[in-house]
């Protein structure tokens, strides 16, 4: 009972880690933004009758819609915790969601918030409930941004199904709708082009995602470093910054994602990490019998634990640097721990020491027990995600121009991992998935895939994606991780072809 509530607050808590970077306080809400048709084709449907360029917490915010919160805190200005997203990718609903589902210590239940926020006298708000929500099949509000491109969204479920898809194209196409659905999509079956895959590409620093529960670590000066390994080992040792600088480097190239997520987030990173792999450090000190996990202590508070045999990987690093540049105060520098397979709660920043302990026989639990037992669920992994990164939705391109779609694949299985095996595209709402085999490789990195699309006309096309892993896991329809908020829909990316 007690580990369970535990669990649910160290899920909550942790997409804690990735740090980074300068931002950018962006004008705070963009009401002009809102009349556009966001890539939706421009029908009676689409513009009258479900009214989509008003829709959306993106109608009127701009990118941030957390930028202007530190309003909401005492004394000095804080970031909110949601600090950046990857890629310059806008704030949307979803990715607010996956933190704030009332669990303590992980943000408070959005409902009540938000209402009061937009509806709280003198607002600026001149939306109504419609502005957030859509009211699905079965009569529930849900928020519009996560169904706005299911087909459902018009008033019909089972468009996919085999009986009913030819009598409403019937329908859709005597009314004029564009090649038969009712929101006026263009659909491709065939997806012609091919798809060349990469596991190499890397995230420049400055589409790194950063989200974190304690803040930015304060300044400190590289000579007050100091990191101690204590616990189940021969011998107690303290080692400084300049130590660690000295010793043998090493190079280490991960995927990072949120352990939170929906399909298609942007927060995943494809890293080259370089610093000093554990192993050694841990043979240095000497790791006594009966010690399976590593208790790591941070600067910032957050405390968690590592499987010993992950750390003992020759993956795993006591990271001083990201892609070949040292790690800054707000990126948890100058020492970060890098354990080889784990979710990014176990990015701990600044690190301030590391015990060896016997996981069974801990008595003091920390924050995060997450490495402890393999046989909790998330050891097993997030499921297959994938999604897209570029272009961005809502491009427009000249017929005949070529169409590079830009995305990535990745199964964070933790002792599970399983590399990707296929991509599935749909260009018709998920009636046909194209798929695009690749060579199964290193699972601890993303498949980033580029598609050469040739598209068959013009029209405002519909893609979706999804992939599965080597074991024959299908990217779910369902949370496969108690964090995921629901629904799992597949990656959407709208293209108009003119
Ligand atoms: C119709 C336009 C509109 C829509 C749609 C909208 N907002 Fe807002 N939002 C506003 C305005 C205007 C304010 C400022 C309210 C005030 O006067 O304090 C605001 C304020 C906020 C704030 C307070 C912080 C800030 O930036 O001032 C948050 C957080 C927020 N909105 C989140 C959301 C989320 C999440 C959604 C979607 C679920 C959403 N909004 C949809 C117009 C909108
Ligand atoms: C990584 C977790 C996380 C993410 C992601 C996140 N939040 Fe939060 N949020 C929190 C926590 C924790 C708090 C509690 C207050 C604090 O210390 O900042 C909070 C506080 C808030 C508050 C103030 C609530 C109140 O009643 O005081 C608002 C509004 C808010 N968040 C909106 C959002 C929006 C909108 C998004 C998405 C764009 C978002 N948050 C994404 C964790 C998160
Ligand atoms: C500015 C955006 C916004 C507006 C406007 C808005 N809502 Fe919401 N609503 C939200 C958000 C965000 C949630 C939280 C969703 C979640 O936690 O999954 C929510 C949740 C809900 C829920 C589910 C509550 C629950 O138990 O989780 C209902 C019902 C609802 N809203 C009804 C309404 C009605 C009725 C109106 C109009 C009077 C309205 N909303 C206007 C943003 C909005």
């Amino acid at each position: 009972m007690k580990k369970h509530y535990l669990i649910k607050v160290v899920r909550m808590f942790f997409c804690v880690m990735f740090i980074w970077v300068a931002l950018e306080y962006s004008e705070n809400i963009a009401l002009a933004d809102s009349k556009g048709l966001k890539g939706f084709p421009d029908n009676a449907v689409t513009r009258e009758a479900l009214q989509v360029q008003n829709r959306g917490c993106n109608s009127c915010h701009g990118k941030s819609m957390t930028n202007n919160l530190e309003k909401f805190k005492d004394g000095e200005p804080k970031l909110h915790i949601m600090a950046k997203t990857g890629y310059g990718k806008p704030e949307e609903i979803g990715h607010c969601l996956n933190c704030h589902q009332g669990f303590p210590l992980a943000g408070p239940k959005l409902a009540a918030t938000i209402h009061t926020m937009h509806y709280k006298e003198k607002t600026a708000f001149q939306g109504d409930c419609f502005s957030c929500h859509h009211i699905d099949n079965k009569g529930n509000y849900v928020m519009w941004d996560d169904i706005k491109y299911e087909l459902e969204v018009y008033g019909y479920s089972g468009y996919d199904s085999k009986d009913i898809r030819p009598v409403l194209d019937k329908w859709a196409k005597e009314r004029g709708f564009n090649k038969g659905n009712q929101l006026g999509f263009t659909m491709d079956s065939a997806l012609k082009g091919d798809m060349t895959f990469s596991q190499d590409v890397i995230t420049p620093v400055k589409d790194i995602f950063a989200m974190r529960n304690f803040g930015t670590p304060p300044p400190m000066k590289p000579e007050d470093y100091l990191l101690t390994i204590k616990g189940l080992v021969n011998k107690e040792t303290k080692y400084t910054l300049n130590q660690l600088k000295n010793r043998k480097q090493a190079d280490s190239y991960l995927t990072h994602m949120c352990g939170s997520v929906k399909p298609g987030t942007p927060q995943i990173a494809n890293l080259k990490w370089s610093g000093v792999p554990l192993k050694g450090v841990l043979e240095e000190v000497g790791v006594k019998k009966g010690a399976d996990a590593l208790y790591i202590h941070c600067y910032d508070g957050w405390e968690y634990t590592v499987p010993l045999v992950r750390a003992l990987n020759p993956r795993s690093l006591l990271a001083l640097k990201v892609n070949d540049e040292e790690l800054s105060d707000w990126e948890g520098g100058p020492v970060r721990l890098v354990p080889m397979g784990g979710l990014g709660w176990e990015l701990g920043l600044r690190i301030k020491s590391i015990e060896l302990i016997d996981a069974k026989k801990q008595k003091q639990v920390p924050l995060a027990i997450a490495g402890a037992s393999p046989e909790e669920p998330w050891q097993q992994g997030i499921g297959p995600n994938s999604g897209f990164l570029a272009p961005d939705s809502g491009t427009r391109v000249n017929q005949g121009d070529p169409v590079i779609i830009e995305g990535w694949a990745f199964a964070k299985g933790g002792i599970d991992t399983s590399p990707i095996s296929k991509i599935y595209i749909s260009g018709d709402y998920g009636t046909k998935w194209r798929a695009f085999p690749v060579k199964p490789g290193d699972p601890e990195r993303w498949q980033y895939w580029k598609f050469n699309w040739q598209p068959p006309g013009k029209g405002t096309y519909l893609l979706k994606v999804k992939t599965i892993d080597l074991k024959g896991r299908m990217q779910p329809t369902k949370s496969s991780y108690p964090f995921m908020p629901e629904p799992q829909l597949p990656a959407n990316l709208v293209i108009t072809v003119e």
